[in-house]
């Protein structure tokens, strides 16, 4: 069999992402993948068919709420739900075969099957062991349920069921008010479903700067979304066509009930590494099940690496991307480097969620001196005239050097605004270095400057 300088086992984006920069630094590449498409969940059952629902539910939003406002009359759409879904499915194949593509071109071999590995050096695919210096880990995640919830994926459903239902349910129960129960809550919500999101905590989107759960909840539930909070989810009967979710209240510990047409349980994901063969190989686990890795993503076992959802760190499709290449880099004798602190985090409802850095609460903690500038979107011209000026962009800075420590953005475009930060970040730069930039008139990045310029003498337009 063919020897390989590196063996990817999966295909997502930080696997397929190390494939690509292996073979672009010279190596001898293969990636094992057993879906029968490239590019993991994110590209087959996440990210991307998320956002092509997202985009087209958006559609629908601003057509029933925008449209005759700006002159635009007659019937808003109907929704046909059955080609929404094969929209969403030539989005999932255009992608899923542009990295066909791009694997042919930079001549990596994809060995189709599911792959483990005998003893380090060596990956079985099938049958056929191939030999490799090198072995990438990139298996990813799996949602994990809860005890006392059985997952059909028809009534009771992960974010994968979630994205092909049969039909577009009455009533939708959301278990876990996090990234995915938001997104796919705001899908349905805006397609007509009834939606109720159930949450332990008492704030939705755990680890959020405070002031953004607050606004963030609160433009949700005008949206028509309903909230149970302090709810600890206990079971699901699930029966044919319907389920009841059973919750205690955690401020007093009462029993409640809901019955919902489809219940999409949002409660995290966890790492899958099943049937990779590593407890037979000695590869040290953390406690919470992911591969434990140092800061080279090397193993404890020589030659294997491991990246991605698959080890410590946010499960995002951009931090595995990220170590995918410096863990090539690594392996091709390269000083590869992820820098940790900014990993910026999007939510793709609308309007859009984007942070970075650390939060509000966060330098609290810390104790550290930091200073707030925020300026609101109703300041904006562009977002004024687009109907979209709810929210604010949020900068943090060091009292005495003026350094970006973090930004929280909820708005208008906050996913791609967020970038500005972070290429601020990574040049240490000052709130004052982006106060000092000119920005473009009438754009949504004018917010991010002013909420600079807030940080110092003032912004012009508050
Ligand atoms: P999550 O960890 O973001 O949120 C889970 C929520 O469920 C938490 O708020 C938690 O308090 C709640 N919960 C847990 N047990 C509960 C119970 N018994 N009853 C009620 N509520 C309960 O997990 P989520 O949304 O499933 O996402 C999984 C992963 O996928 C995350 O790491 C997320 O970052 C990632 N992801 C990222 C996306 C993005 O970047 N746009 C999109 C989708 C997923």
């Amino acid at each position: 069999m063919t020897a390989y300088d590196v063996i990817v086992i999966g295909g997502g984006p930080g696997g397929y992402v190390a494939a690509i920069r292996c073979a672009q630094l010279g190596l001898k590449t293969a990636c094992v993948e057993g879906r029968d498409a490239l590019g993991g969940t994110c590209l087959n059952v996440g990210c991307i068919p998320s956002k092509a629902l997202l985009h087209a539910s958006h559609m629908l939003h601003e057509a029933e709420h925008n449209f005759t406002k700006m002159g635009l009359m007659g019937k808003s759409p109907s929704v046909d739900w059955k080609q929404m879904q094969a929209y969403k499915a030539d989005t999932i194949d255009g992608n899923t075969k542009g990295i066909e593509f791009l694997f042919k071109k930079n001549k990596i071999d994809w060995i189709k099957g599911w792959g483990s590995i005998p003893a380090a050096g060596q990956v079985k695919v099938g049958e056929t062991v191939y030999d490799t210096k090198n072995i990438i880990i990139a298996s990813g995640s799996v949602p994990s349920s809860l005890p006392g919830i059985e997952i059909d994926e028809e009534v009771v459903v992960t974010s994968t069921g979630a994205l092909s239902l049969t039909k577009i349910p009455k009533k939708l129960a959301v278990i876990g008010a996090g990234v995915i129960g938001l997104e796919l809550g705001s899908v349905y919500a805006r397609l007509g479903s009834d939606v109720t999101v159930i949450e332990f905590l008492d704030k939705i989107t755990p680890g959020m700067d405070a002031e953004v759960q607050k606004t963030f909840q609160r433009i949700l539930a005008k949206q028509g979304i309903k909230f149970v909070m302090g709810a600890a989810v206990q079971s699901v009967d699930a029966k044919k066509t319907k389920a009841t979710v059973n919750y205690k209240l955690r401020k007093d510990e009462s029993d409640h009930k809901m019955e919902a047409d489809v219940v999409l349980v949002a409660t995290g994901r966890k790492p899958f590494t099943d049937g990779l063969g590593l407890e037979a190989l000695g590869v040290e686990m953390t406690p919470r099940g992911q591969i434990q890795t140092n800061a080279h993503w090397q193993t404890n076992v020589a030659g294997i690496y491991a990246i991605g959802d698959a080890i410590q760190g946010p499960m995002l499709a951009h931090k595995a991307e990220d170590e995918g290449m410096a863990a090539a880099e690594v392996i091709a004798g390269k000083h590869g480097h992820v820098n940790y602190d900014v990993i910026p985090g999007v939510i793709y409802t609308n309007p859009e969620v984007g942070s970075v850095g650390l939060t509000e609460e966060a330098l609290k903690e810390q104790g550290r001196a930091y200073k707030v500038g925020k300026f609101s979107f109703m300041g904006n011209g562009r977002a004024k005239a687009n109907f979209a000026a709810d929210g604010f962009v949020k900068i943090l800075a060091d009292k005495d050097t003026d350094r970006i420590l973090g930004a929280h953005i909820i708005g208008p475009a906050a996913g791609d605004l967020i970038h500005e930060i972070c290429v601020a970040m990574e040049f240490g730069a000052s709130a004052q270095d982006i106060a000092l930039t000119c920005h473009a008139h009438p754009t949504y990045s004018e917010a991010v400057r002013e909420a600079a310029l807030a940080c110092g003498d003032g912004a012009i337009h508050a």
